[in-house]
């Protein structure tokens, strides 16, 4: 085992960060990003997100049927979409699909939008049916740690419309224990609260995963030795991932 010092204002931070309007992105050092798929060389991602992206899509046998449509956005790029969406669409419509800027997932490069290959892609809502590519994509996201963020049976949660198009990388240990469980991400950190540890096989290997709240200016976290990730939660706590040592 070994110790270390969580600090709060690291809880912003981490590839499990919780973005919705009750937890606006905080200042951060911005992403390095790079684009999934270089026939669109404008759609970017957090750099480990865009690889396990194009390995998934290609996994999925969607090269040619799947496309990004938007992907990382600054906080201007969200205000723009925000208000051109407002002036077109009206107030509900833009509430519904369109996070507030500050608040979307997109600014983060963790999140992208797909769409199935047609014609005319739309922006805001693309197509992404569940079948075809698309399908084998839904089915094999978790596995390369791509939450479906929007559900339909989540908008009272999440306050936002479904998204069958819209997909955040967690980790696939998260993105397993999330579908398995029935969760969306506002419901993650309590769900781990209610239990010690939350064990799942991920990849075939086994994974633990447990949360700590940091109440105060710091928390101390004992690690277990071996593969470790510590990703903030954005809502006062961290979320630690320990990978089981293979034998
Ligand atoms: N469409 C999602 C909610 C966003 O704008 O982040
Ligand atoms: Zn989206």
């Amino acid at each position: 085992m070994r110790a270390v010092t969580l600090r709060r204002e690291q809880s912003a931070q981490g590839p499990l960060i919780l973005v919705n309007p009750a937890h606006p992105l905080r200042p951060g050092p911005a992403p390095e990003l790079t684009a999934p798929d270089r026939r669109f060389p404008d759609i970017l991602l957090e750099r480990q997100t865009a690889g396990l992206l194009a390995a998934c899509v290609l996994a999925a046998g969607g090269r040619g049927e799947i496309i990004p449509v938007s992907g990382w956005r600054s906080q201007r790029q969200q205000q723009a979409i925000w208000d051109d969406a407002w002036a077109r669409e009206g107030e509900a419509f833009t509430r519904r699909y369109v996070a507030l800027p500050g608040c979307s997932e997109h600014q983060t490069g963790l999140a992208i939008d797909l769409g199935k290959r047609t014609e005319n892609v739309d922006f805001i809502c693309p197509d992404f049916p569940d079948e075809g590519a698309c399908g084998a994509f839904c089915r094999l996201a978790a596995k390369y740690g791509f939450l479906l963020r929007y559900r339909r049976e989540k908008e009272s949660v999440t306050g936002i419309g479904a998204e069958p198009w819209h997909f955040r990388y967690v980790g696939a240990p998260h993105a397993s224990l999330m579908e398995e469980n029935g969760l969306c991400l506002e419901e993650y950190g309590a769900f781990l609260d209610t239990g010690p540890k939350r064990r799942v096989l991920s990849n075939g290997r086994r994974v633990e995963v447990f949360r700590l709240s940091c109440p105060g200016e710091t928390v101390e976290a004992e690690l277990p030795e071996g593969c470790c990730q510590i990703s903030g939660d954005n809502a006062g706590g961290f979320i630690l991932t320990v990978w089981e040592t293979p034998v």
